[in-house]
């Protein structure tokens, strides 16, 4: 396993090398022969307040330690102010098949008395990546585009069996046109079987009361009929109730299994009667990666590159996603230029003002100094003034003897 740090994404990136089994490499009819030899890239994002289980569920998921657990602070630390990004990279190889997996975790989400310091540094990171993917469309090399966007983002929510909170309406509704949202209940071996159905019930009727779309498995005219029951099942499941454990345990009847020991027993990740941890890894990793990378770059990646290109005044045919003329590509590009000319322009400016803003300060500062010197100086010089004025009247008025004191003194 290989660890290092890398420049090229705008947070820091954890590099590792895992061969644990995963299940992407048994893929259905979803492959295209392309991916299959090139490898498979996967950005996933975990979102959720802080000790929810967020990097259990993803070790749980790839079956390898991807994220380590973060130690809590101490209450003298000194807390940070907004949501950290953290990219994880792991590379998995199963049966001569690449993975390239990223993580972006978001630490700290929900910390904070202003809840936007939660979102805006996520939702930053997800059009950043937009951004970075429309430069490499308009670069030269096309045909080396590396997709970074983020193709699905896992939502915790809290196993409270009450109706979602605010923040995680708020964060939802911001974040459900631009990435493919699967919320999860966390930590489900904490709740009854009834209070899952009851939970699920509540937050399914939230989404729909607040109009936030979800990620929905696709059917398409020609799937079979077991890939139609697995979109329907996985479609009925939503939101998934999972729990994570890295580590094995033994079951009462001796089978070391995936899970968390009780008293009364053990609740067996793997296990579809336990929870719907199976169901999420199966739909993430093998059914519908393909499905989430597809609405990734067709559906959330074009509205925002559409939006993004009107807003810069670029009108697009929206029936031709895929190939704009060479001469559009050229006014698309020369906008884009002229764009990122005017943004440094404007950042130039503003780091000019703020230096002019300082030079002002100081020569004010050095005005005030100027005139308490002076105002000093004036003072002492009218003071030694009156003195010998002082003097000259006690020599023109006195004795001689007094006229030889004061001129002595
Ligand atoms: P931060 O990194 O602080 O944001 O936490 P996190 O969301 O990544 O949580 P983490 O995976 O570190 O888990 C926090 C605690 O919850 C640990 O003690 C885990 O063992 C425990 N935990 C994780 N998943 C589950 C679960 O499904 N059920 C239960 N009961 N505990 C869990």
């Amino acid at each position: 396993m290989t660890v290092q740090g890398s420049s090229t994404t705008p947070a820091p990136v954890i590099r590792k090398k895992i061969t644990g089994h995963v299940g992407f490499s048994n893929i259905p009819n979803q492959v295209r022969r392309k991916s299959v030899k090139n490898g498979f890239q996967l950005t996933a994002m975990v979102v959720g307040e802080s000790g929810l289980g967020k990097s259990t569920l993803i070790n749980t998921l790839f079956n390898s330690t991807i994220c380590v657990p973060r130690v809590p602070l101490h209450p003298a630390e000194e807390r940070p102010t907004t949501v950290a990004i953290e990219n994880i990279q792991a590379d998995i190889e199963e049966k001569g098949i690449r993975l390239r997996l990223t993580v972006v975790d978001t630490p700290g989400f929900g910390d904070f008395v202003n809840n936007s310091a939660s979102w805006d540094p996520i939702l930053q990171t997800i059009e950043q990546r937009f951004e970075a993917y429309l430069a490499q469309e308009h670069s030269v090399r096309r045909s080396k585009i590396v997709d970074t966007r983020v193709h699905a983002c896992i939502y915790f929510i809290q196993p409270t069996g009450h109706s979602l909170k605010q923040i995680d309406i708020e964060f939802m509704r911001r974040l459900h046109d631009k990435v493919n949202l699967i919320p999860v209940i966390a930590k489900a071996d904490t709740m009854t079987e009834d209070e899952i159905a009851d939970a699920k019930a509540l937050i399914t009727s939230d989404l729909a009361f607040h109009g936030i779309r979800i990620f929905q498995p696709p059917i398409y005219d020609d799937d079979d009929a077991e890939s139609i029951a697995e979109a329907e099942a996985l479609a009925r499941a939503a939101p998934f109730a999972v729990v994570g454990a890295a580590r094995a345990v033994r079951t009462p009847d001796g089978r070391a299994v995936r899970g968390r020991a009780y008293p009364w027993g053990v609740v067996e990740v793997d296990n579809p009667a336990h929870c719907d941890f199976g169901l999420l890894r199966a739909m993430l990793v093998r059914t519908h990666m393909e499905a989430l990378r597809a609405r990734t770059a067709d559906v959330l990646y074009e509205t925002w590159r559409t939006q993004r290109l009107l807003a810069m005044g670029v009108v697009q045919d929206p029936s031709v996603f895929e190939e704009t003329s060479p001469v559009e590509r050229m006014r698309e590009e020369r906008l884009m230029h002229e764009a990122r000319l005017a943004k440094m322009e404007a950042a130039m400016k503003e780091v000019f003002r703020e230096k002019i803003e300082i030079q002002e300060k100081k020569l004010k500062q050095s005005e005030v100094d100027l005139y308490a010197r002076h105002k000093e100086m004036k003072d002492a010089m009218t003071k030694q003034w009156n003195q010998l004025k002082e003097k000259q009247r006690q020599l023109e008025s006195g004795s001689p003897d007094a006229r030889k004191k004061t001129f002595l003194s």
